[in-house]
């Protein structure tokens, strides 16, 4: 009896979305520019998701983006990385929080992924079939949408 109890309160815990799920919260993307011009083909990625040398990285070689020509006038460019600095995963100010996002990344590392964190990669591992990433209604590990429906509010933890 006290197993099954202890059991039920196991599956409780994978299931409900914890009572904490709000601190989990990644802050929404509320810059409009920054929302019109990373949002285009993919969901605005918080800036809580990557350090801010990625960033930098990132923004530097936007005409070579993944494949794709995501270029835009310099203006527009400096402004956006401004934004994603300032709110980068390991950028103190108000109201900074340590998601534990950089979990295994060395300073001299620049991750230009999300999906290639190690944080994300554990989050990711165990609880989903590898072959979910063949599903072609998925088709890639940055369509967080596909399976995070509130992902871009900053929602990830109870889908
Ligand atoms: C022209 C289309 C386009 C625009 C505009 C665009 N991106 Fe992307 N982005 C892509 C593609 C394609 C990928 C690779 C997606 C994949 O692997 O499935 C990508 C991937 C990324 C990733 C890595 C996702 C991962 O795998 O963790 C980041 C971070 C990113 N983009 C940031 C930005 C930022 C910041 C902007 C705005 C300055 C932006 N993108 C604008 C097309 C675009
Ligand atoms: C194929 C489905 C799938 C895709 C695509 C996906 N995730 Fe997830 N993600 C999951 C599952 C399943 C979990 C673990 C269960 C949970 O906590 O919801 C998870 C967990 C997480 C967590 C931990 C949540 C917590 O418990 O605090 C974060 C953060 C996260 N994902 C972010 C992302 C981001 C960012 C992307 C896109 C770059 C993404 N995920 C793409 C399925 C997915």
């Amino acid at each position: 009896m006290r197993h099954i109890k202890l059991l039920a309160i196991v599956i409780q815990c994978v299931i409900v979305p914890s009572v904490f799920a709000d601190s989990d919260r990644f802050p929404a993307v509320t810059d409009d520019v920054t929302r019109k011009e990373c949002g285009a083909c993919h969901m605005t990625f918080q800036p809580q998701l990557l350090p801010a040398r990625s960033w930098a990285a990132i923004m530097g070689n936007l005409n070579n983006h993944f494949g794709e020509d995501a270029g835009l006038d310099q203006e527009t460019t400096d402004y956006i990385e401004e934004y994603l600095v300032k709110n980068a995963a390991d950028t103190r100010r108000n109201g900074f929080r340590d998601y534990g996002v950089l979990q295994g990344i060395k300073n001299s590392q620049t991750p230009i992924r999300i999906t290639d964190l190690p944080y994300w990669i554990h989050e990711h591992t165990g609880e989903l079939s590898p072959t979910v990433w063949k599903r072609t209604d998925i088709g890639t590990k940055a369509n967080c949408l596909a399976c995070h429906s509130d992902a871009d509010r900053g929602y990830y933890e109870d889908d």
